[in-house]
């Protein structure tokens, strides 16, 4: 039996073979995620996987609901796998905003599920870091938020010299389409379709994309003029001044190609990117100020933004970087038994170890010394332990080849 195309195992390390992936890379990713989203006061929530179809149809645009896994579950309800947390996090924090103090800035871990054709840099299944702040409409919450992706990239040892995150605005935008349809009809959705335009700007040949501007009154020549020109808007400039003031300007530019595919972005937009451009996008995200009302049938109404981090690019990145770890099993301790009548109080230490917090491993059935001695070797064990005549051990520290003999019942103070 074969995996579907586009999901993944994830293998203890070393990984046995190209085609799959490394739990202990995974492992350490998600320490780093969940590490720097607590230095910056972020609380973590999560979802469920399945939610109703409808949810994810009208509120993330054509290009994500054209990849949707949904069928009809046995109770005749159409749902789906969600592509995203965004929607989901909005209809959570509509359900119960009062309960909370603002802003709210959550974040979570989600797996997600999009069934789009496999290429580098995109499966149908991948795990990202989702980051969101609700209840606050200054650009202060903006740059908050940027500083977090940046710090998230540096805690892999990432520099300003690996990315760069391109700032954008949907409301620049917004004001330039609105300027070019001055005085005559907006075709219904046009707006809409204008940004979807932009989005592939940098994936589509220039002929192409300048028959879909013409085809709604603009021209590839004006667009390109007034992405060369980036000009920052004011709240653009508010959130550069932030990110200087912290000493991060290095990891920010401005760049109006970004807009984002996703159709309920308001404001500020950006994407993370490696700088050589050799990569997808590492990360996105920006506001999206109606959403909430939106998903509660203007029940709520709460500001919000937010970005998503995947981990296949970062995976990527960080392989080709050399910035990713030697993973091995992190045995403390590997308890030796060479006398199977000492195994009773073998078993006993090995306890009283792991009550203390070590990783112990050792011989579940009993086998010659040479071979639990080369067992110890190849787990990459700290410290060998053996247990001796009268409750004694003897301590041997694999590296330095030292030995300490004392008391069993003094067992952990002899490990440091
Ligand atoms: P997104 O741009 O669709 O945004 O995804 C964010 C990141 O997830 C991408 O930059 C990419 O690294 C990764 N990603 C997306 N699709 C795939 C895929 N098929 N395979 C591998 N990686 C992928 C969102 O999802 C928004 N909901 C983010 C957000 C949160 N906006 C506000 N809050």
């Amino acid at each position: 039996m074969e995996r579907l195309p586009g999901f993944r195992d994830f293998y203890p390390e070393p990984v046995p073979h190209k085609d799959v992936w490394s739990a202990d890379a995974r492992q350490f990713i998600f320490g780093k995620w969940r590490e720097t989203a607590r230095r910056y006061g972020f609380r973590e929530y999560d979802g469920p996987p399945l939610e109703s179809l409808e949810l994810f149809t009208t509120k993330s645009g054509e290009e994500i609901v054209g990849q949707l896994y949904n069928f009809t579950d046995k109770g005749d309800r159409a749902i789906a796998l969600r592509p995203e947390m965004t929607p989901t996090l909005a209809r959570m924090v509509a359900a119960h905003e009062r309960a909370y103090k603002k802003p709210i800035k959550w974040f979570a871990l989600p797996q997600l599920f999009r069934y789009e054709r496999q290429q580098k840099g995109r499966l149908r299944e991948h795990f990202q870091f989702n980051a969101d702040i609700f209840g606050e409409s200054d650009a202060a919450a903006d740059a908050e938020l940027i500083a977090l992706l940046i710090d998230t990239l540096r805690s892999f040892c990432l520099t300003a010299e690996d990315f760069v995150i391109r700032l954008s605005s949907r409301n620049a935008w917004q004001e330039f389409y609105e300027r070019g349809t001055q005085n005559r009809e907006r075709p219904t959705e046009g707006e809409y379709h204008f940004y979807q335009v932009i989005d592939k700007l940098e994936r589509t040949p220039p002929e192409e994309t300048e028959r879909k501007l013409v085809a709604l009154g603009f021209s590839l020549v004006d667009v390109n003029r007034f992405i060369e020109a980036g000009e920052p808007t004011l709240e653009l400039k508010a959130m550069l001044d932030n990110l200087a003031a912290r000493g991060l300007r290095d990891f920010v530019k401005v760049d109006y190609r970004v807009i984002r595919g996703l159709a309920y972005y308001t404001g500020p937009v950006f994407e993370a990117f490696d700088r050589k451009g050799e990569f997808r996008a590492i990360a996105g995200g920006g506001r999206y100020d109606n959403l909430v009302k939106l998903v509660s049938g203007g029940k709520v109404n709460l500001p919000a933004l937010g970005f998503g981090l995947g981990d296949v690019v970062l995976l990527e990145l960080l392989k080709a970087r050399g910035l990713l770890p030697q993973f091995d099993g992190g045995v403390d301790v590997f308890v030796l038994i060479e006398d199977e009548t000492l195994r009773p109080a073998s078993l006993k230490l090995i306890q009283d170890l792991r009550t203390a917090g070590r990783v112990v491993e050792y011989s579940l059935t009993p086998a010659k010394p040479d071979k639990q001695f080369k067992r110890a070797q190849e787990l990459k064990a700290a410290r060998t332990v053996m247990v001796g005549a009268n409750s004694t051990v003897r301590v041997r520290n694999l590296d330095t080849r030292q030995e300490k003999i004392g008391l069993a019942a003094e067992v952990v103070g002899l490990l440091d």
